[in-house]
């Protein structure tokens, strides 16, 4: 089987809980600090070694294709005013040697549809998934995606980013069901989208990071729709391990939930104060007030 070279990043959705901000710009633009979701997406599956970057993207998502793009006016102004510092930032959005491709899906039919959308490009060739609003931070164990990817590097087959989550959240995630109740790396027995708590099997939730080989793609086209009357990658990935091995993954790191407004304010709160540039400031500043009273101080 080849090396994995390829990522796709299904970025078509609504993303109906962040609007009115989501109505005319992209959820994946949105910034935690001063980069935007998609940057840190990018970034990782770049760090695990991924040339091919696969956009399938929808209605008001140019902003991202301009994101990726190379930015002449821009770029000419901040030569002429010597900035090379913010040049150099504009600049490495894409790393040299890196490609962007971009596919539209034509309406918000669900993830495995926005996956399915993908197969023309990306072949039989195994290839990752990374869904921009999970912000996974590796922190001292490196990027998720190169975790997963050392995983695949070992076994050849497929493998899911899971984390533990709280059983009454199961209804939130795909949850799977592993032949071990213990391990970094588990065979999945099973997979459903969404359960009531009541009836989860475990607790094992996937996150936003997939890595898939490139059969998905006929269980995809098979299956009908499930959950919401979307396609659901869920349902492709339960096909999938009826005839191949998939893998649980239980990364290292912290995920934070972008998609919803308490995980982007929680990923805003950590990532800002680990930034080189305020970390400190904004530490200072929320040590001096005291969090519990309500009312924000004035703006200096
Ligand atoms: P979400 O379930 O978070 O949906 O999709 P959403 O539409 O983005 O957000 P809300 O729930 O309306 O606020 C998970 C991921 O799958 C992509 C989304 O862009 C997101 O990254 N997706 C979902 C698609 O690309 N196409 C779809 O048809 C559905």
């Amino acid at each position: 089987m080849k090396k994995l070279t390829k990522a796709v990043f299904p970025v078509a959705g609504m993303g109906s809980r962040f609007l009115p901000a989501t109505k005319a710009s992209p959820k994946e633009m949105m910034p935690i600090v001063d980069k935007p979701l998609i940057q840190y997406a990018v970034e990782e599956a770049v760090a695990a070694g991924v040339t091919d970057l696969v956009f399938i993207t929808g209605r008001s998502k140019r902003a991202i294709e301009d994101h990726f793009d190379k930015a002449y006016e821009l770029e000419t102004e901040l030569e002429a005013r010597g900035k090379d510092a913010l040049l150099k930032i504009v600049r490495d959005t894409v790393p040299s040697g890196v490609n962007c491709i971009y596919i539209r899906q034509p309406e918000a039919l669900g993830l495995g549809h926005a996956v399915l959308c993908a197969a023309p490009v990306v072949g039989d060739d195994p290839f990752a998934v990374l869904l921009a609003d999970d912000l996974l931070d590796g922190a001292g164990s490196g990027p998720i995606m190169k975790q997963m990817v050392d995983v695949f590097d070992y076994h050849r087959c497929s493998v899911l980013g899971v984390m533990n989550v709280p059983r009454e959240q199961t209804g939130s995630y795909g949850i799977v069901s592993t032949e071990r109740d213990s391990g970094e790396v588990q065979r999945v027995t099973g997979i459903v989208e969404k359960p009531n708590p009541k009836d989860a099997p475990t607790t094992q939730a996937v996150v936003g990071r997939y890595i898939l080989t490139g059969s998905i793609f006929e269980h995809l086209r098979r299956i009908e729709p499930g959950a919401g009357g979307e396609l659901q990658l869920t349902d492709g990935i339960a096909s999938l391990l009826r005839e191949e091995a998939v893998l649980a993954h239980q990364f290292k790191g912290v995920r934070y939930d972008c998609g919803s407004k308490l995980g982007y304010l929680q990923a805003t709160l950590e990532l800002g104060l680990k930034h080189p540039e305020v970390g400190e400031a904004f530490a200072a500043y929320l040590s001096s007030r005291d969090l519990r009273a309500k009312p924000a101080p004035k703006a200096a």
